[in-house]
């Protein structure tokens, strides 16, 4: 395994959760170690940074690409979620990625969703994101819990720029003692600061350079607590701001990174999150930061 390169490799690309244990099966008998990036495809630059983190030596790398319908409300994009398989397959080819697991809906799910069995992380699954998203977060634990127990890997690899789904996962693992060590590699940004998601690709081009404004917005408010200001006056100018440029504002908090509890006095491993809608677009954002002592 490598990083980005000039030698493609196209990945084994398998469907059904057979194939995938038999060649773990072959892969962990050979004494391979294995490394897994759960996704929903449409890959991005933000993505392949999960891969580069998952590629070590004696480790093969497995990708999934499932757009999970557990995890989307019935007014949510499922069905205008953008599918670019062979576009991602592409990408994957030159990250060096040993496995692809694309499988069809009734594969994780053989009967109706309604009734499958789920789990479910109290108490931070209902908060922020989950209060906007209901069910989102039990959607999430369920198809990450499946697919660990599909390709069984060593290491799973998230990114931070869904924090809340980050640390809903770590819970999971811990909570169900599931033999799986949970990595997370910062937000990949654009070159203008926007972060990296499949869902930029929904923003007209207006919208687009509005969609900065989120991150310029939380880096002043991280900024502004770091010199002392009052959080919660910076909070409602920051929600303010955006508000006067047509954002529809969701939230925007200072929590406790560790638990994204409401911070007491001493708490320093702090992190703004702010999720706004930008006509049909949702944009979700973050910033950890830590204030000195
Ligand atoms: O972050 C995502 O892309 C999805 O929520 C995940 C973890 C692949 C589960 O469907």
């Amino acid at each position: 395994m490598s990083s980005a390169s000039d030698v493609v490799k196209t990945p084994l690309h398998v469907r059904t959760i057979d194939e995938v244990r038999q060649q773990i099966r072959e892969w962990k008998q050979a004494g391979d170690r294995i490394a897994f990036v759960p996704t929903m495809g449409n890959l991005h630059a933000g993505h392949l940074s999960l891969i580069e983190a998952a590629s070590k030596p004696d480790t093969r790398v497995v990708v999934s690409i499932f757009v999970n319908p557990m995890q989307f409300g019935e007014d949510e994009d499922f069905d205008k979620y953008p599918r670019t398989f062979d576009e991602d397959v592409d990408k994957l080819s030159k990250y060096g990625v040993d496995m692809v697991f694309s499988p069809v809906v009734s594969e994780i799910y053989p009967e109706s969703i309604e009734n499958a069995t789920f789990v479910e992380v109290p108490k931070l699954s209902e908060i922020l994101e989950g209060e906007h998203r209901p069910g989102f977060f039990k959607g999430v634990a369920t198809v990450v819990n499946k697919l660990f127990n599909i390709v069984q890997p060593d290491v799973a690899v998230f990114g931070e720029k869904d924090y809340q789904q980050l640390l809903v996962i770590r819970q999971m693992v811990r909570d169900l003692s599931m033999p799986v060590e949970i990595q997370s590699v910062s937000i990949q940004r654009e070159p203008d600061g926007l972060a990296m998601s499949s869902r930029n690709a929904y923003l007209d081009e207006e919208n687009r350079i509005l969609a900065t404004a989120i991150q310029r917005g939380l880096k002043h408010l991280v900024e502004a607590i770091v010199a002392g200001e009052n959080p919660t006056y910076e909070v409602g100018h920051a929600c303010h701001e955006l508000d006067e440029q047509g954002f529809v504002v969701d939230y925007i908090v200072v929590r406790r990174q560790q638990d994204l509890a409401v911070p007491e006095q001493g708490d320093k491993s702090l992190i703004v999150l702010a999720a706004a809608r930008l006509g049909s677009v949702r944009l979700i954002d973050n910033i950890p930061f830590v204030l000195a002592d």
